[in-house]
């Protein structure tokens, strides 16, 4: 009979319908596409099982061996549908993997780092210029005896220029050796300290803080910071002086400064002078920094006083000297044109923030 289904035939159909199954399964992208599949091929009328219907019509000793051709197709199928599951499964690990993945390359929430203050910086830049002409760096105390921080540095208790450094007293006692102690006035105290622990040469600057009983304004605080300088050897003269601060302030405010001495009075210093620069904002021209004049003023100086020398127990016959003063945030102002002290001790992060 010609429409007799032959053993052959159903083999032949058995191959051609798992090959399509094989081609269907691979393209399954989801769940419900693999359920879908399940049911096409391997349901209860399924592909597969209504290929087996033809079974009955083949010859009994037929059927054993296709039967079992069918079940082993089955059995790969059946396989082949959890391979795929297991493929789909691991693609949604990935997926869950790649959406909730942590960027290690973003930036992370930036530290914030500190800075020196200004003045710090300022103040460092100072010592450095000093060192590299080899003066030494020393402190003194900041509480002060009278006799340090006046008698000694050729200001007696009556002497008129006393009111130009009013202070706080710590304790007033002025019938003690050293007199009544105080917040010292400047840095010059360190001078004598120096020199009374040091044989001649000395070539020190010493940095440090400051105080004055004065209201505070746009250029007074009560508490600020001052460098001493002081060097004394034989034959030391103005005109050392002369060379060290000028390659100071060129150093500082650049090479082209022009530096100016005008006669002034220090009590511990004979001559006295005080120190201008060219401004280096205007080169000199006037501005709003220098007030017009082209110069700012930045350091005293002078010669050391004789009976300073005597004091200390150096002699003025065979040692001379010179000795300044500068005060730290002046400097910084002039340097950069600030024109209010206040700013170094308002703590503001906007002004710091400016010197970094
Ligand atoms: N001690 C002075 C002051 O505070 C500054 C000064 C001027 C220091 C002249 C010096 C100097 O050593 O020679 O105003």
């Amino acid at each position: 009979m010609a429409d007799e289904t032959t053993a052959a035939d159903i083999v032949a159909q058995l191959e051609a319908l798992e090959r399509e199954a094989q081609a269907q399964l691979a393209v399954c992208a989801a769940e419900a596409d693999l359920s879908d599949w399940r049911t096409t091929f391997l349901g209860r009328s399924g592909k597969v099982t209504q290929l087996l219907r033809g079974l009955g019509g083949l010859p009994k000793e037929e059927r054993p061996r296709v039967g079992q051709l069918a079940n082993t197709v089955k059995g790969r199928l059946a396989g082949a549908l959890e391979a795929q599951q297991a493929l789909l499964k691991r693609g949604q690990h990935a997926d869950t993997l790649k959406s909730e993945a942590l960027d290690v390359t973003l930036p992370g929430d930036p530290v914030r780092l500190g800075q020196l203050h200004p003045t710090t910086q300022v103040l460092n830049a100072i010592l450095g210029v000093f060192e590299r002409m080899g003066f030494q760096v020393v402190e003194g105390p900041e509480v002060e005896w009278d006799h340090y921080n006046f008698a000694m540095l050729n200001i007696p208790s009556d002497h008129p220029a006393r009111d130009m450094w009013d202070t706080f007293y710590v304790d007033a006692d002025a019938t003690k050796n050293f007199g009544s102690m105080l917040l010292r006035t400047h840095t010059s105290p360190v001078q004598i300290r120096v020199m009374e622990n040091t044989p001649p040469p000395v070539r020190i600057v010493a940095p440090g803080r400051v105080y004055r009983n004065e209201a505070t304004d746009a250029s007074h605080e009560a508490i600020f910071y001052q460098v001493e300088g002081l060097a004394v050897d034989e034959r030391t003269n103005m005109g050392d002086l002369k060379g060290v601060l000028t390659a100071f302030a060129r150093d500082l405010f650049g090479v082209n400064t022009r530096v100016r001495f005008n006669c002034s009075y220090f009590p511990f210093v004979e001559p006295g002078a005080e120190v201008s620069i060219s401004c280096h904002v205007c080169g000199g021209n006037g501005c709003r920094v220098c007030k017009q004049t082209g110069w700012l003023e930045i350091l005293g100086c002078g010669m050391v006083h004789p009976n300073v020398l005597e004091a200390v127990n150096y002699d003025p016959a065979r040692y001379s000297g010179f000795a300044f003063g500068m005060g730290v945030e002046r400097i910084a102002m002039l340097k950069y044109g600030i024109d209010d002290i206040r700013y170094f001790y308002n703590n503001d992060i906007r002004f710091l923030q400016q010197f970094r």
